[in-house]
């Protein structure tokens, strides 16, 4: 048995360490769409393609279930990668509703980092506009990030630079919460609280996600705990050197989830 994990690039793999750790007797297929990331500045058209013909790739190779590790790909193709496959397909979604939830009590706002393509569809309002009845919810475009961790810059002090920069128009007092709503960005959550005042949590949606694959794999009848943990990656350019950085970047997260010391 095996769970495919699909994603622009290395953001998936925040998402994959979380089901090492929660799932760690399966076998896994990552696949990273290298030729196209980043996926968010990109038209919805350009996007659904790749995703179609990055999906039937690890299809020809084998999976069983499949993560769509990454929030951009979810809210642009779920629904027809639903309709194409009848294994079981989980996506993600920025963690807007449990973000909303959890911060109820300190009457604050919450802050939605994600790219500007998920800001832009419909699914993205409509979850907003069923969740937040308050009105608490900003949402803020990152576009550069996505190219920072791919490129894995993690330099403490230009990363620091580059979030200073991006919020120096928001009163972080006012907010509660800040939902990571892009699988690139957990990689950050170390150099974040550096930056952030410390009453302000962060959320992504990782452990639900893999919570729900649990779940659904039990649901459709699939068996499981009988792979070894292993891993194996595929890239759609086929570039040796990025299914390196893929392990690198895997080993990287694999502990905690985030960036714990820069790399050079
Ligand atoms: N990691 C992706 C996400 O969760 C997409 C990033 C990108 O390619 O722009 O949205």
């Amino acid at each position: 048995m095996t769970i495919g994990f699909f994603d622009s690039g290395i953001g998936g793999l925040t998402v994959l360490a979380e089901s090492l750790r929660r799932l760690p007797t399966e076998n896994y297929l990552f696949m990273a769409d290298t030729l196209h990331v980043p996926y968010g500045t990109k038209s919805k058209d350009d996007v659904r393609s790749f995703i179609l013909e990055g999906v039937e790739q690890m299809v020809h190779v084998g999976i069983d279930a499949l993560v769509i590790a990454c929030n951009t790909a979810t809210s642009i193709a779920i629904n027809e990668l639903r309709e194409r496959y009848s294994f079981p397909i989980i996506g993600m979604e920025p963690a807007v509703k449990p973000a909303v939830e959890m911060n109820h009590a300190t009457g604050k706002r919450v802050l939605v980092f994600a790219t500007p393509l998920t800001l832009q569809q419909p699914k993205y309002y409509a979850l907003v506009h069923r969740v937040d009845e308050g009105g608490i919810v900003d949402s803020l475009p990152l576009p550069e990030l996505v190219e920072y961790c791919e490129a894995m810059q993690f330099d403490r002090e230009t990363m620091r630079d580059y979030f200073r920069s991006q919020l120096a128009a928001y009163n972080l007092d006012d907010y509660g919460m800040i939902v990571l709503g892009c699988t690139h960005y957990p990689y950050y959550k170390g150099i974040l609280h550096d930056i952030l005042p410390p009453h302000i949590e962060m959320i992504d949606g990782n452990a639900g996600t893999i919570k729900r694959l649990s779940a659904l794999l039990n649901r459709y009848g699939i068996p499981t705990g009988s792979g070894s943990g292993s891993v194996r990656f595929m890239c759609s350019g086929n570039d040796p050197v990025y299914l390196d950085k893929m392990e690198t970047a895997l080993a990287l997260i694999r502990e905690d989830g985030y960036v714990t010391q820069s790399v050079v």
